[in-house]
């Protein structure tokens, strides 16, 4: 199987690497086919994304929470990992982390992320960008309480993203949380909590024959959404 395409050598154009929406003009949703997400899209992107998250959890699409999560770091350079959709709370993304992890510094540097879906059954991806603030410490509360004693302890146990010398030590601290905790509930770390996502940009894609695939952006302006399709 080929993975890697041969990239023309010259250098690319990014000048329309971030696109500008233009309020759609030329296309007639009306004129386009009925399978076509553009046809019926609504007016605000949450309703879209509500809309393929219910239609993602009927059918077997594997870790359909998990979500890529990219930041900036020092110098500009971009970082991504895994984290779990927990939800979207008035129109905020919602995920929990270690408030000193090294996704964390570097949202404490600078506010702006991404987050990525990709559901392969459907061959459809999201994309969501905006800015990103901590989530009032009482929400964290309620989420933290819910989760398994053994995630609890453990947000105790790991100082997230710090080097460790040994998986014995990690263990031994675990145990030394469990005793610590024993009969008790256990409270939330002060550096674990939530974090959500303000969106200003959405992308629904979707695969269409002949690599022809439909994308659709949303870009927020001051009174709603800009809407518009991209070329593949
Ligand atoms: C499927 C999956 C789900 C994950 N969910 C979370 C999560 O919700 N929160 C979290 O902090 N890390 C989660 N992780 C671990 C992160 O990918 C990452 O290793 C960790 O957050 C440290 O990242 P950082 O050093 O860039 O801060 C998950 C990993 C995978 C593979």
């Amino acid at each position: 199987m080929t993975i890697f395409h041969i990239f023309d050598s010259r250098s690319p154009d990014l000048s329309n690497s971030v696109p500008s929406l233009e309020p759609e003009t030329q296309m007639d949703p009306s004129e386009m086919p009925s399978n076509l997400i553009g046809r019926n899209r609504p007016e605000n992107p949450f309703s879209l994304f509500k809309q393929w998250l219910e239609e993602a959890a009927q059918k077997p699409v594997p870790q359909l929470d998990a979500m890529v999560l990219a930041t900036v770091g020092p110098g500009g350079k971009p970082s991504a990992r895994v984290v779990l959709f927990k939800g979207i709370l008035e129109e905020k993304i919602l995920f929990f982390t270690n408030y000193r992890s090294r996704k964390a510094q570097e949202l404490a540097a600078n506010p702006f992320a991404a987050v990525v879906f990709y559901w392969e059954p459907l061959q459809r991806q999201i994309r969501i960008e905006g800015k990103v603030e901590k989530v009032p410490p009482q929400k964290s509360d309620v989420y933290f309480a819910s989760r398994p004693r053994g995630s609890q302890i453990a947000a105790w146990a790991s100082k997230q993203s710090a080097p460790i010398a040994s998986r014995t030590i990690l263990e031994k601290r675990f145990h030394a949380f469990q005793q610590k905790f024993s009969g008790q509930p256990v409270p939330r770390p002060p550096c674990w909590g939530g974090y959500w996502l303000i969106p200003d940009y959405f992308e629904f894609w979707v695969a269409r024959e002949h690599r022809l695939h439909e994308r659709l952006a949303y870009r927020k302006n001051e009174n709603g959404w800009d809407i518009c399709w991209l070329q593949p």
